[in-house]
């Protein structure tokens, strides 16, 4: 068997893909040649990826949907089995963290806002879930597919102040091993579900935790940095290989698996 990390021709359909990281991850996958469906709550926001894409060549439709809506998420599967014909990759990027649901100085556990907790509760794990229901029927029907989840360091051991979003990511690892095994058991043994745990990017979900408004480090910050062996932030970049990898042929016996990207963070106990 050659070794193949092949993944053109293919259909990925990428949800939160107006975003920092899932549009990166578009741009890249369209780059090696797959056609791409993006997913977002703003369509300006994703229609912005598919002119990028497009103008490189790519093959690129933005749809908006809303993952916690399943009404929104089936007419998005029927647009994009109307343009591309069939859905072989769906990678759930869609999900976030929000300041109501982190403690800090001002806002300690006692007092966090539940409606806070549940936001970040359903856009992480119940939006997953929604989407693979959703799309991985018809990764079901072909009996082959892969679905690719966003966790975070906080799906391994819980990170401080972030209450809801460190629970909600242990969740998200917990369905990738679930959603993988359930499909193999029930539907097909070529269907995969892996999950990427990137470490620390800066991006603008987290900015307000790790810098002050004058751009320095946060205690917290200086505290990530310390912990990264490779001693700086990732980029969004870093995270396309593997990604790819785990679409591609290359990655045909990887299941189940939740990959750290992380600079060596989950490696280092910081002595
Ligand atoms: N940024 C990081 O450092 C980091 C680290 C680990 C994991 N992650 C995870 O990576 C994923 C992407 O993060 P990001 O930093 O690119 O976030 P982002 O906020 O830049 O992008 C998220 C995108 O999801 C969209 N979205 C929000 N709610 C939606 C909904 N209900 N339906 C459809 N789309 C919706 C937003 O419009 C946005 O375009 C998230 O799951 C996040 O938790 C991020």
């Amino acid at each position: 068997m050659q070794v193949s990390f092949d993944i053109s021709g293919k259909t990925a359909v990428i949800t939160g893909a107006g975003g920092v990281i899932c549009s990166v991850l578009a741009k890249e996958m369209a780059k090696k040649g797959a056609r791409v469906a993006l997913l977002d709550l703003f369509l300006d926001a994703a229609e912005k990826v598919a002119e990028e894409i497009r103008g490189m060549g790519g093959d690129a439709l933005a749809i908006k949907a809303n993952v916690l809506d399943r009404t929104s998420l089936e007419e998005a599967h029927k647009l994009v089995l109307d343009h591309f014909g069939t859905v072989d990759i769906l990678v759930n990027g869609a999900g976030g963290n929000k300041a109501d649901a982190t403690t800090s100085k001002d806002k300690i556990f006692f007092d966090l806002d539940p409606d806070a907790l549940r936001w970040v509760f359903d856009l992480n794990v119940v939006g997953a879930v929604l989407t693979t229901q959703v799309f991985g029927k018809t990764l079901a029907k072909n009996k082959h597919g892969q679905v690719i989840n966003i966790a975070s360091m906080a799906s391994f051991l819980p990170l401080t102040n972030t209450v809801a979003y460190s629970s909600a990511k242990a969740a998200v690892a917990n369905f990738t091993q679930w959603m993988a095994v359930h499909f193999n058991l029930n539907y097909s043994t070529d269907i995969r579900v892996n999950a990427i745990a990137p470490g620390f990017l800066l991006t603008t979900q987290n900015q307000f935790l790790l810098t002050k408004p004058d751009g320095s480090a946060t205690d917290r910050g200086k505290a990530v940095i310390a912990k990264t062996p490779m001693g700086r932030y990732g980029d969004p970049v870093e995270l396309a290989g593997a990604v790819i990898w785990l679409c591609s042929p290359a990655a045909s016996f990887v299941n189940g698996a939740v990959i750290p990207i992380d600079g060596g963070f989950s490696a280092y106990w910081g002595v």
